[in-house]
């Protein structure tokens, strides 16, 4: 197959809610549907299965919280379909805003009983900063929850989205019925047998059909047809050019659990997605089926397999053909790596590949080579921009607590920052070494992954920082910047790659800081024009 075809038949997203939405249980029926794996977790303890499928780390298993982001891939009707997971805890939401500079489109789940809710939110804005196309799934439809017109309210107006719904839920709860699908003009009966793996559906015309009397009730009907009466009042008709801008969301209901409306939702996904995206690089715009390889690195992956304690580290192909065993070049470091085991992502196993495409993501065998947003290239020196570290919120000194094992912990914090996990910042002062993090959840993670996969023990020591930001003077020469620094000195510090950073004790302090020093530019992103 030609490199256009298989670039075309690429679509690479990600799928995004708040915590216990239902994104697992979704990813699992999407992969069901397109045979990646036998049986969906439809029963009720399946936390077990998804430690198997979608993270890989002992303590997400003793919280049951997603820590790690994997990928997923799939073919689907001749379409490869790569899902790149992420973390819906809201501590890992630096992890997952990495993840969402790697993917084309997302989908975004949402609990029809719980509406939207605070990480979706926080989600949802990175992606419209970024014209991410989105299609909204709201499942659960099961179970008792808002009124469809409402919740659609909500998704516009909290998550600041012009919704469009292609598919419209008949009833709710234990009054469930099926969905009405707009897009494909045909009804599914909803019969709350979780074991069925493929749903019927019936044809239907038109609507005002007696038909469709006989299917739900004289009742259901009308209320049905009045609703979509409305529903095409009252929203836009769908339009792909528009979805594709990021302009427009189209809508679906069903219910993940029971394997209800995730067909039409991947008929429809396939058929509307974007196909992998040209991306900006420092010197000029790639598009995906140029001849020549290149890609990023946007997760990196430690000791995933506690037998072989490597790293792998995720790129991101941006255009042509990555191939096993060709040297490439490592930006950074100006140096040609080979690879000998590629490793790409299928349903539950990663296997070792020749030849992985634009769109498609490749695992690399890593030591220490790598850090979050190094670029890779077939000779090209051009680095992709946009993965920014965050300002984090809680800020502790990091002590070593075994003096026997200094090396250990050093080699420790130095590989959990190359993989993204927090941030090290050194005080100019007095060199002390200092951990910021966007959740309280990562030091515990630090300290025990420090100490099994390290072996080193650390302990901290609580710092009253409430921001960090990254210092950018309009001229570095200026009386001003250098009455800064001296003022400030107490208060600066360096990230790890050399930056000077300043720590803001209380939003007066910082609000003072920028009043008295306006040449001196604080931003909340390290990465800044
Ligand atoms: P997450 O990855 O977004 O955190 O959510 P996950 O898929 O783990 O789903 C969270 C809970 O919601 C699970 O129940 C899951 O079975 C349930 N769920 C998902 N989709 C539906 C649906 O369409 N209808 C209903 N009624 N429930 C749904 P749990 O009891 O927390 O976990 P488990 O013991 O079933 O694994």
């Amino acid at each position: 197959m030609s490199l256009q075809k298989e670039i075309k038949r690429r679509r690479t997203f990600a799928i995004i809610a708040h915590p216990d939405a239902g994104k697992t249980t979704l990813t699992e029926k999407l992969l069901l549907f397109g045979g990646a794996i036998q049986e969906a977790g439809a029963v009720k303890n399946n936390k077990i299965k998804k430690g198997a499928t979608s993270d890989f780390m002992e303590i997400e298993r003793q919280r049951g919280i997603s820590v790690a982001t994997s990928v997923l891939a799939f073919e689907y009707e001749g379409i490869k379909i790569n899902i790149l997971d992420t973390p819906g805890h809201k501590d890992f939401a630096e992890d997952t805003f990495r993840t969402l500079t790697a993917v084309d489109s997302v989908i975004v789940v949402i609990d029809v009983a719980k509406g939207v809710e605070e990480q979706t939110e926080k989600l949802v804005e990175v992606c419209r900063m970024r014209n991410i196309p989105i299609i909204v799934f709201v499942n659960k439809m099961d179970r008792e929850g808002r009124d469809a017109f409402d919740l659609l309210d909500e998704i516009e107006q909290k998550l600041n989205l012009r919704v469009t719904p292609l598919s419209f839920p008949i009833g709710m709860g234990y009054d469930f019925k099926g969905i009405y699908n707009i897009w494909e003009k045909n009804i599914n009966l909803f019969s709350g047998d979780s074991r069925r793996n493929i749903e019927e559906t019936i044809e239907i015309e038109d609507t005002d059909s007696p038909e469709l009397d006989k299917l739900i009730g004289e009742k259901a009907a009308n209320t049905l047809r009045e609703e979509l009466e409305l529903v095409y009042e009252v929203y836009p008709d769908f339009d792909k050019e528009e979805y594709l801008d990021g302009k427009l969301q189209p809508v679906f209901f069903g219910s993940a659990l029971n394997n209800f409306g995730v067909r039409e939702l991947l008929d429809c996904f396939v058929d509307i997605a974007p196909t992998p995206k040209p991306k900006e690089s420092d010197t000029r715009l790639v598009s995906a089926d140029e001849k020549e390889f290149s890609g990023f690195v946007f997760k990196i992956h430690a000791n995933m397999d506690p037998k072989h304690r490597d790293r792998l580290a995720f790129v991101k192909i941006v255009s042509g053909i990555f191939e096993r065993n060709t040297p490439y070049l490592h930006v950074r470091h100006g140096k040609k790596m080979k690879f000998s085991s590629p490793n790409a992502f299928f349903a539950e196993k990663k296997q070792i590949v020749d030849t992985s495409y634009a769109g498609d993501i490749v695992g690399l065998h890593d030591t220490g080579n790598f850090k979050i947003g190094d670029t890779l290239t077939e000779g090209e020196k051009m680095n992709y921009r946009g993965i920014p570290s965050f300002s984090p919120e809680h800020f502790k000194y990091i002590n070593n607590a075994d003096p026997m094992k200094s090396k250990q912990l050093e080699k420790g914090i130095d590989q959990l920052m190359d993989e993204g996990v927090a941030q090290l910042f050194t005080l100019e002062l007095n060199g002390r070494k200092v951990i910021g993090t966007v959740g309280a959840l990562q030091f515990e993670v630090i300290q025990y992954r420090l100490e099994h996969e390290y072996g080193a023990q650390c302990s901290y020591e609580n710092l009253n920082v409430h921001k960090a930001c990254w210092i950018d003077p309009v001229d570095p020469k200026s009386e001003e910047f250098a009455d800064f620094k001296r003022v400030k000195s107490r208060f600066l510090a360096r990230d790890k790659r050399g930056q000077l950073v300043f720590f803001a004790d209380s939003a007066f302090t910082l609000q003072m800081t920028q009043s008295k020093y306006p040449n001196v530019k604080l931003h909340f992103v390290s990465e800044f024009e």
